[in-house]
């Protein structure tokens, strides 16, 4: 790395080991229905709507920037706009999620999907993400995001959230050929929808792996630590830094290190101080507050944030909750965890 090369944004410092003057925070899901700005939105168009229209993804977008003093955007999309483009019709249905019109069952059902140039069907991402740069100020990292593919896969497969992954768990035990088709087309095509969002303006990507830790060990070595691996190895030339994040992963998180991401996501569920020992106190760790205790009082969201500061220790960290803010957070308790981040006094030491 040149020493001419000094990024401003604290996020990307920390990934590039530079001292920050402050541990950098995003909060995942920061654009969304806590807000009432995106709320008012949504009466008027759907959430399909909003992110297919690049300058409504970008309004979204930049809506918790403009309340809070964030390190980071994460453009406004989901990790399923990309079923569509591989010709996997899905929908939001009010209260329940994701619904697809026709999951995937058969080995010819794999066979079908539209892989070639899918990317090049999600350009509503790219252009919302040049809108987004066009108007975010230099000291704010823009985040891009995909899916990985087992956590893509499972709503393919499960035809929305699912509980137990029952029929994704048995499609990879009983069709293994079929499901190695399925990860390696998802792997290949996300490894391109990340590069065409960095080509477009993104300078962080996270990988969300969310339900990842339905697996075991052998099971995640076996059928999707590959997959993941070849969208890391993928993305090295890409320039940009990559997060891997998944939830209840504490059993294979040197698994999910070894198949790549400079930054380890980890949910609430692990100490931090316990993951550093494990993977290295070298390890970038994002995380970890427990999404509900932003639910509480001003002093339970102080206390939570107070507890995984405290385990930092000079360590490389960025601030985070363990999973998604919940819709019901008063936006209130967000600008009381940014503030105790800012205030906390340890981080001087890093610089
Ligand atoms: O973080 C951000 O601010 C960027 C936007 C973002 C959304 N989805 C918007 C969204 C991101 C990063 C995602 C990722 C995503 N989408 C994940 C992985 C992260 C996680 O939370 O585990 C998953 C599993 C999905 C799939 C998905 N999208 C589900 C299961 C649902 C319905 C459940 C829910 O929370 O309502 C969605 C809808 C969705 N994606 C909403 C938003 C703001 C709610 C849409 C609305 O009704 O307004």
């Amino acid at each position: 790395m040149s020493t001419l090369h000094q990024p401003r944004q604290r996020l990307i410092r920390i990934c590039e080991g530079l001292p920050v003057d402050s541990t950098p925070i995003w909060f995942m899901r920061q654009a969304g229905r806590y807000l009432e700005e995106y709320r008012r939105l949504r009466q008027r168009y759907s959430m399909l709507e909003l992110c297919q229209t690049p300058e409504l993804a970008a309004e979204v977008t930049l809506q918790p920037i403009k309340r809070f003093d964030l390190d980071a955007a994460i453009i406004f999309a989901d990790i399923l706009l990309p079923l569509q483009a591989l010709g996997v019709p899905f929908y939001f249905a009010k209260g329940e999620g994701p619904v697809l019109e026709k999951p995937i069952q058969t080995p010819q059902d794999v066979e079908r999907l539209h892989t070639t140039d899918a990317e090049e069907r999600l350009t509503f991402v790219y252009d919302a993400i040049r809108l987004v740069r066009q108007s975010l100020d230099e000291k704010i990292a823009l985040i891009g995001f995909a899916g990985a593919p087992f956590t893509v896969a499972s709503y393919m497969i499960e035809g929305g959230h699912s509980r137990h992954f029952a029929k994704t768990k048995l499609f990879m035990h009983e069709q293994p050929e079929a499901w190695n088709s399925l990860m390696t087309k998802l792997s290949t095509v996300t490894l391109r929808y990340l590069q065409r969002q960095v080509e477009a303006g993104a300078q962080v990507v996270q990988l969300f792996d969310s339900w990842v830790g339905t697996l075991g060990r052998y099971d995640y070595r076996t059928f999707v630590m590959p997959h993941s691996a070849a969208i890391f190895a993928g993305l090295r030339d890409a320039g940009v830094p990559s997060i891997h994040f998944g939830t209840g992963t504490s059993t294979f998180l040197d698994l999910m290190k070894e198949a790549g991401g400079a930054v380890i996501g980890v949910d609430w569920r692990v100490d931090l101080d316990e993951v550093w020992k494990r993977l290295g106190d070298t390890t970038i760790l994002q995380g970890n507050l427990d999404p509900v205790t932003m639910l509480g009082s001003r002093q339970t969201v102080s206390q939570a944030v107070r507890r995984v500061l405290e385990q930092v220790k000079g360590r490389p960290h960025i601030f985070n909750l363990g999973h998604g803010i919940l819709p019901e957070t008063p936006p209130e308790n967000v600008e009381t965890a940014i503030q105790q981040v800012r205030s906390w006094p340890e981080i001087g030491k890093q610089i």
